[in-house]
Parts: C-alpha cells; sequence; structure tokens
C-alpha cells in the first residue's frame, strides 16, 4: 500500500463504520488460512464477541512459509544487532523458519503439546524470537517476562499461568553488568507452587549456568540433538483463529499481574493491517522496534508485525545512549537500512541529553530513513519537536496499551499523513470507536476532559479476556462505563477529532516507557517490618517521564536510623520487583496526609513533589502535614 495511493484516512475510517465485517474479512483475505474465515465477528462469543470465529490458520505460516513460498525464502528476516554483546547475525526467512521448525521440535521434545504454556525468560537474543515463534508453530502459549523483573514477579507469573516448560538463557547484559538469569529462575520457580516440568537454558558466554538434573536441559544441546535426530519440517499446527497464541502479563492496580490474552487470527489481521496503513513499509523493508521482546511494543512490532508484512526486523540488544554513544540510534538506521523507527519518548530524551546539538547524527547517512514512531507514555512535544529538527522525517506518535496490542490512535502514515499537532497521537485508528465520557458515562464536548473509552466491540487484535479471569477482565476493564472497554486513561478531543491523552486514572505509571504499578511498589514497601504505612507516586523526571518515589511511615517504637530503612525499602522494591521499577527514593515522614475518610492524597503529593501549584483539599484531615512532606522533599532535593 503506496501513501498517496490509499483513499486516505477519512474514507478508510468511514469504510469501517459503515461495514466493520467488510473491513475486516477483507484485512483477513490478505493472509493465508487454512479455513478462511466466513464471519469477521460474532457477537454470541466469548465475553464482547470474538474475531474470525471460524476461521483456521497458524500465525508461524503467515509470518514464515508465506513468504518462502513467494520466493522470499533469502531476504533478511531478523537482523540481530548486539552492541552489549559485540555480536551480530542475520537469519534469513528460510533460516529464520528452519530455526522455528528445529525449536518446535525441541519443544515436542520437551512434552509441549498444543495449548500448553511455555514461559520464556530471555533478553534480547535470536533464540527468544525463535522460541516465541516455535510455541506459535505448534499451538503451544507463550508468556515471555522481561528480563528486568525479579525473581519473585516471575514467580507470580509461573503460578498463574503454570507453563510445562521455561526457555530462558543463562544471562542478559546491562551495560556496566552481566545480570544472570538462572540464579532468578532457579529461586522462582523454588517460590512458585506450580513446577514446570522442564527448562530449556541457552548458555551465552557471558555467564555459565548450572543445570538441575532431571529438571534442565542445554539449548544447544538439545537443537544438536534434535538435528542429529533428523528433526525434518514441521508443518504449522491448524489453530482456530480465536485460539490463545500468547498471554502478556502487565501491571494491574495490585502487585497481581494481568494476564492479558492474545490470540491468533484478530492478531495477525490486525498486525499485518498496520504494518501497511499506520506505518507506511512494504513487504522487504527494513523496520526496527526498539524495544524488548518483554513488552507489547516487541511482541507486536520486533515479532509479528514486520515478519507478517514480510520486512526485515531487527532485534537490537543495546541502549539509545552509552553503547557506545548517543549515535547508536543513527548507526543502526544507516548500516541497516532502517526504513521506520518505534521506540519510546524516553530514548530520545536520553539521546537529547547527551547529544543536543546532533552532533552524532552527521556521522551517518540516513537519506533513506522515512519515519519515526512514538508510544508508550506521553511524547512530550519539546521531544517531538527536537527530533523533528533533527530527523527531518515525520515524528510520529501514537496511543496505545498492552491490552490493544496495536494503536487505538495514531496518524496513519500508509493512508496518508494528517496535519500533526503537537500533543496528540493524532486519530482513532478504523477498529476503534473512541469517546470521552464523563463520571455518568455521557460523551462530553470536545475540550472536556474525561475517561478516555472505546465502544465495545475492541477491533481484532485486542484482548478478548484475561488469562483464566474472566471477571477480572470484566471488572477491570468494562463495569466502569457499560458497553464500553476503559482504557483508564483521561483526555480530551478536540473540535477537529484528535485526541489528546493526558494521563492514568489509576495508579499505574510510566517509567522510561515501562508500565509499573505504584500499588504493587506499595505492597512491597508495607511488607518491610518497620514500616506502618506507606504512600509511592510517579514523580516528574525530566528523562524517565516519571519515576517512582516512595514516602514510608515508621512503626511506633522502631529505633533504627530512618536512613538505614529508606535503603532496605529501595533494595525491597529492587529485589521483588525488579531493577525495572527504577525505585531509588524512600522518603521517611511523620504522617501521611490523609482525606478525613482516611484516603491518602497521592496527588496532591505529586503535585507538590513535581513542583506545581496545588491546593488545600477541602477533605483534608490536617493540612500541616502537606507541609511536612513539602519539607522532606526539600530536604531530599526534590521541588518540593
Ligand atoms: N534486564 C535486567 N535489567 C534491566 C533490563 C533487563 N532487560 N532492562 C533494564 N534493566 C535495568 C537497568 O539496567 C537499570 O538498572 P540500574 O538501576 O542498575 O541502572 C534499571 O533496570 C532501570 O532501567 P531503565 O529504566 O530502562 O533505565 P536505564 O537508565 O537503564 O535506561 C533508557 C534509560 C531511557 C536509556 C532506557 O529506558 C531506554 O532505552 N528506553 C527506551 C526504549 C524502551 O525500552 N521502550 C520500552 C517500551 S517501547
Ligand atoms: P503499556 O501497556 O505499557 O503500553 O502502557 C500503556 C499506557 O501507556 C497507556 O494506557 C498510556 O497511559 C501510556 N501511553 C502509551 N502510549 C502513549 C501515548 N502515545 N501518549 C500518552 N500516553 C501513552
Amino acid at each position: 500500500m503506496k501513501a498517496g495511493a490509499h483513499p486516505g484516512y477519512h474514507a478508510t475510517y468511514q469504510a469501517w463504520r459503515e461495514d466493520p465485517e467488510g473491513f475486516w474479512l477483507a484485512a483477513a483475505a490478505d493472509l493465508e488460512w487454512i479455513e478462511p474465515p466466513r464471519t469477521a465477528f460474532d457477537p454470541a462469543a466469548g465475553i464482547y464477541g470474538r474475531w474470525f470465529p471460524d476461521g483456521i490458520c497458524n500465525t508461524t505460516a503467515n509470518c514464515l512459509d508465506r513468504h518462502v513460498a513467494a520466493g522470499h525464502g533469502a531476504r533478511k528476516a531478523l537482523i540481530y544487532d548486539s552492541p552489549l554483546a559485540g555480536a551480530r547475525r542475520e537469519l534469513s526467512y528460510r533460516d529464520l523458519l528452519r530455526e522455528v521448525e528445529i525449536a518446535g521440535h525441541m519443544l515436542r521434545r520437551l512434552g509441549v503439546a498444543k495449548g500448553d504454556r511455555v514461559i520464556l525468560y530471555m533478553p534480547m537474543v535470536p533464540e527468544a524470537v525463535i522460541g516465541m515463534l516455535a510455541c506459535a508453530r505448534i499451538g503451544a502459549v507463550h508468556s515471555v517476562v522481561f528480563g528486568g523483573f525479579a525473581a519473585h514477579e516471575l514467580a507470580t507469573r509461573i503460578d498463574d499461568a503454570r507453563p510445562k516448560v521455561i526457555l530462558a538463557a543463562s544471562c542478559g547484559i546491562e551495560p556496566g553488568r552481566i545480570v544472570p538469569y538462572k540464579p532468578l529462575l532457579d529461586r522462582a520457580i523454588d517460590e512458585a507452587r506450580h513446577k514446570p516440568e522442564s527448562c530449556l537454558i541457552l548458555a551465552r558466554e557471558q555467564a555459565p549456568a548450572t543445570l538441575a538434573a532431571g529438571r534442565d536441559h542445554d539449548w544447544a544441546a538439545l537443537r544438536q540433538e534434535v538435528i542429529a535426530g533428523g528433526a525434518g519440517p514441521l508443518p504449522p499446527e491448524p489453530m482456530h483463529a480465536t485460539d490463545p497464541l500468547y498471554i502478556l502479563y502487565t501491571s494491574g492496580t495490585t502487585g497481581r499481574p494481568k494476564g492479558v490474552v492474545r490470540d491468533t487470527g484478530g492478531h495477525m489481521v490486525a498486525l499485518h493491517w498496520t504494518m501497511g496503513a499506520l506505518y507506511g513499509v512494504e513487504a522487504g523493508d527494513v523496520y526496527w522496534a526498539a524495544s524488548d521482546v518483554g513488552w507489547v511494543v516487541g511482541h507486536s512490532y520486533i515479532v509479528y508485525g514486520p515478519l507478517l508484512k514480510g520486512c526485515t526486523t531487527i532485534l537490537y540488544e543495546g541502549k539509545p545512549v552509552g553503547t557506545p554513544d548517543p549515535g547508536a540510534f543513527w548507526r543502526v538506521i544507516a548500516e541497516h537500512d532502517v526504513r521506520v523507527l518505534f521506540t519510546a519518548p524516553t530514548a530520545f530524551r536520553a539521546i537529547r541529553k547527551e547529544d543536543p546539538d546532533g552532533a552524532h547524527l552527521k556521522r551517518y547517512d540516513l537519506t533513506r530513513f522515512k519515519a519515526l514512531f512514538l508510544a508508550g507514555e506521553r511524547a512530550d512535544p519539546d521531544t517531538v519537536k527536537w527530533a523533528e529538527a533533527m530527523l527531518k522525517v515525520p515524528v510520529i506518535d501514537h496511543w496505545w496499551q498492552t491490552e490493544t496490542g496495536w494503536a487505538i490512535a495514531g496518524n496513519p502514515l500508509g493512508l496518508g499523513l494528517l496535519p500533526v499537532k503537537h500533543g496528540s497521537p493524532t486519530v482513532p485508528m478504523p477498529g476503534h470507536d473512541v469517546q470521552i465520557l464523563d463520571e455518568t458515562g455521557r460523551p462530553v464536548a470536545p475540550g472536556t476532559m474525561g475517561s478516555i473509552a472505546i465502544r465495545l466491540p475492541l477491533p481484532p487484535g485486542c484482548l478478548p479476556t484475561l488469562w483464566q479471569a474472566d471477571e477480572r477482565f470484566q471488572d477491570s476493564y468494562l463495569a466502569e462505563f457499560p458497553g464500553y472497554y476503559s482504557t483508564s486513561d483521561a483526555g480530551y478531543r478536540d473540535a477537529d477529532g484528535y485526541l489528546f491523552i493526558m494521563g492514568r486514572t489509576d495508579d499505574i505509571i510510566n517509567v522510561a516507557g515501562h508500565r509499573l504499578s505504584t500499588g504493587g511498589m506499595e505492597e512491597v514497601l508495607a511488607g518491610h517490618p518497620a514500616v506502618a504505612e506507606c504512600a509511592v507516586i510517579g514523580a516528574r523526571d525530566s528523562l524517565k517521564g516519571e519515576v517512582p518515589l516512595g514516602f514510608v511511615v515508621l512503626k511506633a517504637g522502631v529505633n533504627i536510623a530512618p536512613d538505614t530503612i529508606a535503603q532496605e525499602c529501595v533494595a525491597r522494591v529492587r529485589d521483588q520487583i525488579g531493577p525495572v521499577a527504577a525505585f531509588k527514593t524512600a522518603l521517611v515522614v511523620g504522617r501521611l496526609p490523609k482525606t478525613r475518610s482516611g484516603k491518602i492524597l497521592r496527588g496532591t503529593m505529586k503535585k507538590i513533589a513535581d513542583g506545581e501549584p496545588w491546593t488545600m483539599p477541602a477533605t483534608i484531615d490536617d493540612p500541616a502535614i502537606l507541609d511536612e512532606i513539602g519539607d522532606v522533599l526539600k530536604q531530599a532535593h526534590r521541588p518540593g
């Protein structure tokens, strides 16, 4: 689909409004099915309906076999570029298909069958992608756990997904340190009630792994064994379009993560459609999502989207800065001929901080680079304008969530860009009927803030439910506004129909584009034996957008130095949630500000911490406490 050759955004959105069934069936027809769907949507199935209920397919047949069969076996499917490991590897579509078949045989050898769950706890190495696709090949449901999460978080996911097998690597690599994954995996399995039958461990040269006899297998050894046993082609398992492809856990409002379920058919149809219409790429283009396979962006746009489209995807194990310098992204774009880059705004804030004038840009030829897409957190206009000035290509903010799997709103490059308004991710994508609602569920006038909701049904690719938790799905997303999916984001729509996403309505915060629950952190702090009560807020941060800030009140009679307890609190969050929480500051305070009914005034505390104007809440119990909070923040060199 070439920009300009398409009817444009408005006509496309209208076409979807008038005939959603026809719209999605046409999108489905661009893919290969074992049984093509005759129905796009069945409102009677599932909780709010199900997509392509009579379709039979396999996602990997569309990600791999389809392209090989069309004569593109030699095209690069995946480029692994790791400044952290000092490694590079390229796999053609034919190579990747072969590796996925071999890994599929390996999983089968370990007893994995259709419907079984497989957890992956892996860094950004090709085997992570191969492992995910191997699961999809044989109909197993993968669940990737981000490497920055600690053992306890992994244990929670093991108990919820109940995997037969876990795929892991001996280590991840962070700048300046090796992160041994195997001890974390062992601790998680010890802690979990559910025990996997086997673990398959990829030994990286940076760290050895001790294998537990009878449970753990060496990846390379099993691979050799399977090849020696004559591993032949592995036909893709026929799947109902409604079968789960994967579970991806994301932060909820408590420490218990939500298992977002992705289905098979709707997911591939929606993602394939977005590659052309939203990102404006064609088969053969190089597409790079600088994220991690542990996040939804990694699932959708490192693995599935680009491969469904027949693009070359980049698997980059590095950072925007420090690996080795703030020119790292420009190097990857120039060396691999990247047409479209997708990352979080925080990456650009990091680059700008180290190279405000773009000196590193001048070292690379970026003439073929076409567009930058940003998501994962609010794209602040300052950063967007800086990126536009430096790159001289469209910089496109788009808004979505782990739950939706693809953009709710964006500016569709493939349909012809609409005028950009800084601070807005532009307009709803076809499939999404977005409404701004007041507390009673009534749509508000343009320009008025409200809760952002999507009228049901959600489009293909969005979650049909939470893993074995239909009731939690209903309570979390559908109960607030009957007939709608509640996004838990607040914002407004302007007179031109542009959306502005202003922040969450719950206790989720976004730290360097990573979604975290302050409620989950409070649970960890409350577990400290000296802590009587606590509050965690997301304080504004010029690099990461937000960082968590903890306030703890000690139990009466505790005579340990407050600094010691604060350090223990920081260590506790790192140990139980993981380094990715970026929880670096706990402040010991005498009391927490509350309303007369006992509700902690987190919103006001955040305003004080951000140095924003605030008003005394009428319902406050004791106004003096807010001054105390301000004083403690000043002592800690926060704005206060
Ligand atoms: N395994 C183990 N630890 C990890 C990890 C992983 N996969 N990923 C991050 N961490 C650690 C980091 O090393 C850091 O540890 P530290 O406290 O010892 O320094 C901690 O988790 C916090 O990580 P992060 O918030 O990412 O901070 P950072 O300083 O390492 O990097 C950025 C900041 C902006 C460079 C980085 O977050 C980034 O590149 N973000 C943009 C891309 C992105 O990840 N987007 C996600 C969704 S699109
Ligand atoms: P995640 O599930 O990690 O993708 O996080 C989803 C949340 O990140 C959303 O609910 C928003 O709060 C926030 N978010 C993602 N993209 C954007 C964006 N483009 N603008 C504003 N907020 C965003």
